[in-house]
């Protein structure tokens, strides 16, 4: 089937990865693309192909050729958006984190349910061919049980003029909204889901509304213990190397880094007592952007079953809620 897309918010996400993966994906057409001005819009559509520009939703969602919608504004406008596409029929694509709050991901869910659409969450880590390449290792038991992991994404990151993400209203939070929930669904993806959370979340550097540094402590559901971080107040000066997965078991250990590649490249370690395996990727790789399309086309054409729909978002939003309560209570807390 062929995907017709408009896209909601033609910004910086938009124009670095998924116009360009969507030119790349075959069978796949970008029809129409909003900004919030005109000329903008105009200008974007021309550099990347589009039919047709807008400077607001309502007529793009009434376009009758766009069939799908890539919803790549920031968070708070993601529940209205998202709602608006399903009334109007067209399947869903939305960044992350698919929401504010779970309460707004529960509304967006039922409003796709409703008018039967698609709505895939865009966690492109779970197509970098090496994380595949982890999950796979894990599950033939590469390394036995697996009792640990830490994920880390984090970098320096401070307020800046005309910057949304340290307005709580506009993002949600800090960190953990922004880089946390794609290790906490990178967690999901690799080792299952968490059963409870404990949790340290603070300001720590910058003036700011939101929290800026963000710890995670993890029981998953198979009892492995896992640890998630992502701070705006920890100068990265190597991601390639700190923006990191580690998952340890009985009989060996994976290391990968960086979760954030575009093009899958990066390191990728298996050390048992065979000796280390090296699955690393290089530059120029399998670009997740175009295997996530290419896997909504296959949801919606196809009939396959969405690999990341947006109950995947809520479980995502529902453990940064509970991460939050933690730091306030200093409990624990359980998930349901
Ligand atoms: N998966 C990833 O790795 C990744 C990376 C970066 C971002 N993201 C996610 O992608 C989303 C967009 O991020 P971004 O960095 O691309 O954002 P952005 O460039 O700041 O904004 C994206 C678009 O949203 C529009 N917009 C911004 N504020 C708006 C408002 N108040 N009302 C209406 N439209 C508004 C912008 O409009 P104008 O064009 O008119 O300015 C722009 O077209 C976020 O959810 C973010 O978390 C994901």
């Amino acid at each position: 089937m062929t995907i017709s897309w408009g896209i909601l918010g033609a910004g910086r996400i938009a124009e670095s990865q998924m116009a360009p993966a969507i030119a790349a994906a075959s069978g796949h057409h970008l029809i129409a693309v909003t900004r919030r001005d005109q000329a903008a819009a105009q200008q974007f559509a021309d550099k990347h192909g589009a039919q047709r520009a807008y400077d607001n939703d309502e007529t793009l969602l009434a376009d009758p050729q766009v069939n799908a919608v890539y919803v790549a504004t920031p968070p708070h406008l993601h529940v209205r958006q998202t709602i608006q596409a399903a009334q109007a029929g067209k399947h869903i694509l939305c960044e992350k984190p698919l929401a504010l709050d779970s309460g707004q991901a529960r509304r967006m869910i039922d409003a796709a349910r409703a008018n039967r659409v698609t709505l895939m969450v865009c966690y492109y880590q779970r197509f970098n061919a090496r994380h595949q390449r982890i999950k796979a290792l894990v599950e033939e038991g590469a390394i036995g049980q697996v009792t640990a992991a830490r994920i880390s994404f984090s970098e320096r990151f401070p307020p800046q003029p005309g910057v949304w993400h340290h307005d709580p209203d506009i993002s949600g939070g800090g960190p953990l909204m922004d880089l946390g929930v794609h290790c906490i669904d990178l967690l999901r993806y690799l080792c299952g889901p968490a059963q409870s959370v404990a949790a340290l979340v603070d300001t720590l550097v910058d003036k700011s509304p939101v929290a800026d540094t963000a710890t995670l402590l993890l029981q998953l559901t198979g009892g492995a213990q896992a640890v998630v971080t992502s701070h705006w107040t920890t100068a990265n000066h190597d991601p390639e190397r700190f923006n990191r997965v580690e998952i340890y078991g009985t009989e060996g250990t994976i290391v990968a880094a960086p979760i954030q590649a575009k093009d899958s490249a990066g390191a990728l370690q298996l050390i048992t007592a065979d000796g280390v395996q090296d699955f690393a990727v290089g530059p120029g790789g399998p670009r997740p952007h175009v295997a996530l399309l290419e896997s909504f086309a296959a949801t919606v054409g196809g009939g396959r079953p969405n690999p990341i729909p947006a109950e995947e978002g809520l479980a995502g939003l529902a453990v940064v809620e509970a991460a939050r309560e933690s730091a306030r209570s200093g409990k624990r807390i359980e998930l349901a």
